[in-house]
C-alpha cells in the first residue's frame, strides 16, 4: 500500500496553492509532476558532470557517456528490451513516431496500407498521413463504438497483404481506453504487417514488456512518467532499426563522411544525431527509478481506487455525462455537463485551484465521433487523492450553479 502522504511529500508542487487555493492537479494526462529526485538529478548533472558525451577523452565527457548509457539501459530492463541499442534516446513521443513514418517512407508503395485507429491522439494521426501523402499509401481507420472501444471484428476484416504497418495507443488520454494491444500485434503479424504502440499514456501506469508484446515499435514520452520535458524513448526491434533509414544526418550518427559518401554509425547512434538532451537522457532513467520504488502494483492500485470513486462521485452531478465507458480503463475520466461548455467550467474550476483539461485533448477525430466540441478531463495519478476528487466534485457543482 502506497503512503499517500510520503509520497506526495516528494512533489513539492503539491503543496502550492494556485489562485489562493490549494493545488488540485488533474491534468496528469498532459503532464506529470516531478518529484524532488528528479529535480535534484537535474541540477546535480549541470553542477557536477554537465559536458558532451561520446566525444570527449576529458574525465567529465566520460562521466557524462556513462551516466547516459546507464540510463538507457535502466529503461531497457524498464520495458525488457532485448538489446540497449534498441532503446533511442527522442524528445518524446512525437518525435519516436516521426522518426519511424520518415523511414517508412522508403519502404511503403503506391497502394499499400497503414490502419491507424480512430482513438488516436493527433501526434499519431498526422504523421501517418503526411507518409501517405508522399507515398501514394492508403490510410485507413480502425473504428470505435460509444463505449470508446475498438472493434475487433472491424480490425479483423481491414488487414489484408496489403497492410504495412497498424499504429495504435496502447491507452487512449482522451477516454482513457486500454486497447487490445497483444490481440492486435499478433494479428498485424499474421498478415506481415509491422506494428507501432503509442505508449505515452501507459507508461504512467504499467510496465510494458516489449518482448512478451512482441511490438516492433513502441514510444513514449519521459515527461508523463515522472521525467523532464524534451525526452522520450523510442524502441525498435533491431531487424527493424537497421531496416530503416537514419532520420536526421549530422554530428554522431556517422561512421565516416567525406563528400563522395557518408557511412552511417552502428545503432543506437545512427538515429542519435547531434547532441542530445544529455541532462533530460540521464534524468528520465532517475524518474524510472523512482516510478519502480513507488512501484506499478501500488500505482495500479492507487489509480483503481481512484477512477472508481472519480466515476461514482462525478456521477452525482445532474447532467454529467462520461465520455469512454469501456471495459478495460485507466484513470481518465472525460465528461461533459449538459448545456455548459467545457471550457466554462475548466476556467471556474481553475480559480479554486484545480488544473483538469478541457478541449479536444489533440484527439479531434474522437470528439466529431461524439459530435462535441470536447470535455473536461480529469486525469489521474498515483499522488492523487479521494480528498481532492471532493474538491473537484464540489467545484464542479459550484461552477454548474453559476453558469446555469
Ligand atoms: C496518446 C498520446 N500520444 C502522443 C502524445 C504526444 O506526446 P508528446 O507531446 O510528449 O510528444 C500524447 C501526449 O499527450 C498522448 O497522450
Amino acid at each position: 500500500m502506497l503512503d499517500i502522504n510520503k509520497i506526495r511529500a516528494d512533489f513539492p508542487i503539491l503543496s502550492q496553492k494556485v489562485n489562493g487555493k490549494p493545488l488540485v492537479y488533474f491534468d496528469n494526462g498532459a503532464t506529470s509532476q516531478k518529484p524532488q529526485v528528479v529535480i535534484d538529478a537535474i541540477s546535480k548533472y549541470y553542477q557536477e558532470i554537465n559536458a558532451n558525451i561520446h566525444r570527449g577523452v576529458h574525465t567529465l565527457s566520460q562521466l557524462a557517456t556513462d551516466a547516459y548509457e546507464i540510463s538507457r539501459g535502466k529503461i531497457q530492463n524498464h520495458i525488457n528490451a532485448k538489446f540497449s541499442h534498441e532503446v533511442l534516446f527522442t524528445s518524446g513521443t512525437t518525435h519516436g513516431i516521426n522518426l519511424v513514418t520518415n523511414g517508412f517512407a522508403s519502404i511503403l508503395k503506391e497502394g499499400d496500407e497503414v490502419l491507424v485507429s480512430a482513438l488516436e491522439h493527433h501526434s499519431n494521426i498526422v504523421p501517418w498521413q503526411m507518409l501517405c501523402e508522399k507515398t501514394g499509401a492508403v490510410l485507413r481507420v480502425i473504428p470505435m463504438n460509444h463505449e470508446g472501444e475498438l472493434i475487433m471484428e472491424e480490425f479483423d476484416k481491414l488487414l489484408s497483404s496489403k497492410t504495412k504497418i497498424v499504429t495504435v495507443n496502447h491507452i487512449s488520454n482522451a477516454l482513457g481506453t486500454v486497447n487490445p494491444i497483444k490481440y492486435m500485434i499478433d494479428k498485424a503479424h499474421e498478415v506481415g504487417a509491422a506494428i507501432l504502440i503509442d505508449g505515452a499514456q501507459a507508461v504512467p501506469h504499467l510496465k510494458p514488456d516489449v518482448q512478451e508484446l512482441d511490438c516492433d515499435f513502441y514510444v513514449f514520452s519521459g515527461h508523463k512518467i515522472c521525467g523532464p520535458t524534451g525526452t522520450g524513448i523510442l524502441y525498435g526491434k533491431e531487424a527493424w532499426l537497421n531496416k530503416l533509414p537514419p532520420y536526421q544526418g549530422g554530428g554522431e550518427m556517422i561512421k565516416e563522411v567525406s563528400f563522395e559518401k557518408t557511412t552511417y554509425a552502428e545503432l543506437p547512434h545512427k538515429f542519435e544525431a547531434g547532441t542530445p538532451n544529455v541532462a533530460g537522457g540521464i534524468v528520465l532513467g532517475t524518474a524510472i527509478d523512482y516510478m519502480n520504488e513507488v512501484g506499478f502494483d501500488n500505482i495500479q492500485q492507487q489509480e483503481k481506487e481512484l477512477l472508481e470513486y472519480g466515476t461514482k462521485r462525478l456521477l452525482e452531478i445532474e447532467g454529467l455525462k462520461i465520455f469512454g465507458t469501456a471495459k478495460e480503463k485507466t484513470s481518465v475520466i472525460s465528461f461533459n455537463i449538459e448545456g455548459i461548455h467545457p471550457y466554462d467550467i475548466g476556467t471556474i474550476v481553475d480559480k479554486l485551484g484545480i488544473a483538469v483539461r478541457t478541449g479536444h485533448h489533440c484527439a479531434q477525430p474522437i470528439m466529431t465521433f461524439f459530435d462535441i466540441p470536447g470535455t473536461i478531463r480529469a486525469s489521474f495519478a498515483f499522488y492523487n487523492t479521494k480528498e481532492e476528487i471532493d474538491i473537484m466534485v464540489a467545484a464542479i457543482k459550484r461552477a454548474q450553479m453559476m453558469l446555469s
